[in-house]
């Protein structure tokens, strides 16, 4: 087996995505190793999940420093000492500066819990909801300096049902979001799928493919 990916979750709360991937990379097949999590909140709890996994945690607060360029820098030096190739955003709610995306342009992935480019921002599965669409669901894209507008790995459906109101469909969407991050973290990692300009480029049909909850992966 070629070697594991060394990888880096950003977090900035509960970290149930960030356990997704642990959980995930707990078998030794998966193609990516977490080797860091690394939150802007010295209690996020997804920080004690780290630790309960034996993974290296780091915080970095962005109140203690005066620029976002200062504070990315804080973070990059960390990923670069951790030898870190692949970064996830986890429900870290940052903003991350151009020079610092640029430079890992590629290499870092987000989730977002709608299907983009529809719902970017915050208060998404309001903004679902007061829409009125019927199926929403969640999407794994390349980081690029315009948020939540990176190329699309992997998406998952999940139904908006009568009487959903926003917790409701929040729940239904997280459990698809742990299951396609998991998933598009291994597409990245066996370089079955990389950014080539614009746009997401896949090696083959089983790494391009919309999934709802996909089985052929
Ligand atoms: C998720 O809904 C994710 O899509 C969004 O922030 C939330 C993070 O949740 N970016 P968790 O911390 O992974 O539980």
């Amino acid at each position: 087996m070629t070697a594991r990916k060394r990888t880096a979750v950003l977090i900035s709360g509960r970290g149930t995505n960030l356990q997704a991937l642990i959980d995930a990379a707990a078998d030794p097949a998966y193609p990516a190793e977490i080797a860091l999590v690394l939150s802007n909140v010295a209690d996020a709890p997804g920080l004690d999940r780290a630790a309960r996994a034996g993974i290296a945690t780091k915080t970095i607060s962005h109140r203690e420093h005066p620029t976002r360029e200062s504070f990315d820098g804080a973070v990059e030096a960390d990923l670069f000492a951790e030898r870190i190739e692949i970064v996830c955003l986890a429900g870290f709610m940052r903003i991350l500066s151009d020079g610092f995306v640029r430079h890992r342009q590629g290499c870092i992935i987000n989730i977002h819990p709608s299907l983009l480019p529809a719902f970017k921002g915050l208060h998404v599965h309001r903004q679902v909801l007061e829409s009125g669409v019927r199926i929403s669901g969640c999407t794994v894209h390349f980081v690029v300096p315009e948020l939540d507008s990176g190329p699309v790995i992997a998406q998952a459906a999940v139904p908006v049902l009568d009487g959903d109101d926003e917790d409701s469909l929040a729940a239904r969407t997280l459990e698809a979001e742990h299951r396609l991050y998991p998933i598009a973290l291994r597409l990245l990692a066996e370089g079955r799928v990389k950014l080539e300009g614009s746009h997401a480029r896949f090696a083959d049909m089983k790494a391009n493919t919309g999934i709802l909850l996909n089985p052929i992966i």
